[in-house]
């Protein structure tokens, strides 16, 4: 048996939980992340995230957190969680990838071995990680060290589905590599972990499982955009449909769709086999349809203000969550910040509120355009509720752009109550009969 010494390299939504799901099954662990800011909140018992198994662990229990790459060198397993996003332009980067598999290089020693569990499309274990692994450390892959993809499938914030429960699959670069990956998960996880032929076969599952979703959501959001013309409740077609008890699985159309893995993960797959002479049109059109629905979400406030003889200039809109996912506080690839970049060329005086996010200077980074002294509403313990009406009071109209449970909760008195007359539900999440017939102009994605 493998010595039950692990390092994980990557703390975030992905490399934490694992970190801790590996010491609660008794490995030695080692956490290994370059931003000191993190590994000061760990070691001082704070979570660098909302997410409240983590809170609460690391309230009763330390994890062993270092920014030293030499503490490697200690370890059986080493497992890769560093991010996989892409460009301005959509390409995927490997630069978390590379840099780490080359500090592991550097220190790689016989019997080691390596996980990838980031999102990567098919080839890059043999193609990047493998020579660079081979090359920096001078030892032989499947004799000296040994290689293996395990793709990550945690749904941040799931109550149901965690690290501990989802069904794994794993690939390995020779049978020993298989067998040792094989047993690592089979040892921490509850729930089957599948043997790929191949790594190759392992990191195609990823991608594809996240396509499968990306094109499913464009689906339903070509739908949405349609049926708007058409005068067609979408959402009550979908539901309509999804009696039929085979063949048909819902899925719902939205302001957009976000996160680090469905909005980027295609552009993977894509790009990998357009550099092997293949053109994924269908995944490349469900991106562009994906992407363009912040832009449509913003026509719907256009559009009603119009009908309410207002213009987009000037008008105050109150945009209502700014994470990608309903209560959480995560940013990447966030509808929300494509949404104020909309408004903001349109000349809308925009108010934003999000009670997950904590700080402004954060995401201010991730996008330009939008003026930086918008009003902002931190979160602060106890004024939640306060900070969320008086971020509605008085606007001319308000998107609900994150589902988040405080507004999910909203009534009809409550929009009264800010004085608000036009509201554009981006995740139709809201009583549409009851805004409508309470006198409400109310517009939903596709309804
Ligand atoms: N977040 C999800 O829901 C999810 C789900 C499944 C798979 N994934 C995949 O898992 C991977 C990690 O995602 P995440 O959400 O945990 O990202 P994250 O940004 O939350 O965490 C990654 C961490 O790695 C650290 N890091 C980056 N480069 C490093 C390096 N060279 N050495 C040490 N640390 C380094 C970063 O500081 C960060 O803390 C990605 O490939 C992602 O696509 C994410």
């Amino acid at each position: 048996m493998h010595d039950n010494s692990v390092a994980v390299v990557g703390l975030g939504y992905v490399g934490l939980p694992l970190a801790i799901l590996a010491q609660n099954k008794g490995y030695r662990v080692t956490g290994l992340e370059y931003d000191k800011r993190k590994v000061d909140m760990i070691r001082a018992g704070v979570s660098p995230f909302v997410e409240e198994s983590v809170t609460t662990w690391l309230a009763d229990n330390q994890l062993d957190v270092t920014q030293d790459y030499e503490r490697l060198r200690e370890v059986a397993s080493i497992i890769v969680c560093v991010p996989t996003p892409v460009d301005e332009t959509y390409t995927p980067d490997l630069g978390p990838v590379i840099s780490a598999c080359t500090e592991i290089a550097r220190r790689l020693r016989p019997g080691q071995l390596v996980v990838i569990e980031s999102t990567i499309n098919p080839g890059v274990c043999d193609e990047v990680v493998l020579p660079l692994l081979e090359k920096q450390s001078g030892l032989k892959c499947g004799v000296d060290f040994f290689l293996a993809h395990c793709p990550e499938r945690i749904n941040p914030g799931d109550p149901k589905w965690n690290v501990g429960n989802i069904a794994r699959v794993v690939g390995g670069h020779d049978q020993k590599s298989l067998d040792l990956a094989y047993e690592f998960y089979s040892r921490i996880v509850d729930a089957p972990i599948r043997r790929m032929g191949s790594l190759k076969e392992a990191e195609a599952v990823k991608v594809v499982e996240n396509s499968f979703r990306d094109v499913n959501i464009a689906f339903v959001n070509e739908l949405a955009m349609s049926f708007t013309k058409l005068g067609i409740d979408v959402v009550n077609v979908i539901n309509g449909a999804a009696t039929k008890p085979f063949a048909f699985m819902p899925h719902y159309p939205g302001a957009g769709v976000g996160g680090h893995c469905i909005p980027v993960d295609p552009y993977y797959l894509i790009e990998y086999a357009r550099k092997n002479g293949f053109e994924h049109d269908f995944l490349s059109s469900a991106r562009s349809i994906n992407n363009q629905m912040p832009e449509f979400t913003v026509d719907q406030v256009e559009s009603a203000l119009e009908h309410h003889g207002r213009s987009m200039k000037g008008a105050k809109v109150a945009v209502m969550g700014l994470s990608y996912k309903a209560n959480v506080g995560d940013l990447r690839e966030s509808p929300s910040l494509r949404i104020l970049e909309h408004l903001s060329e349109r000349g809308a005086d925009i108010v934003v509120h999000d009670p997950y996010i904590h700080g402004y200077g954060e995401y201010k980074r991730s996008f330009s355009g939008v003026p930086e002294e918008f009003a902002f509403f931190e979160n602060t313990e106890g004024r939640s509720q306060l900070e969320l009406t008086s971020a509605m009071k008085g606007a001319d109209a308000v998107i609900i752009a994150t589902a988040h449970r405080e507004y999910v909760q909203l009534s009809p008195e409550d929009f009264k109550d800010a004085g608000v007359n036009i509201i554009v539900d981006g995740r139709n999440c809201l009583n549409k009969s009851a805004l409508t017939s309470a006198g409400f102009t109310y517009r939903g994605i596709g309804r």
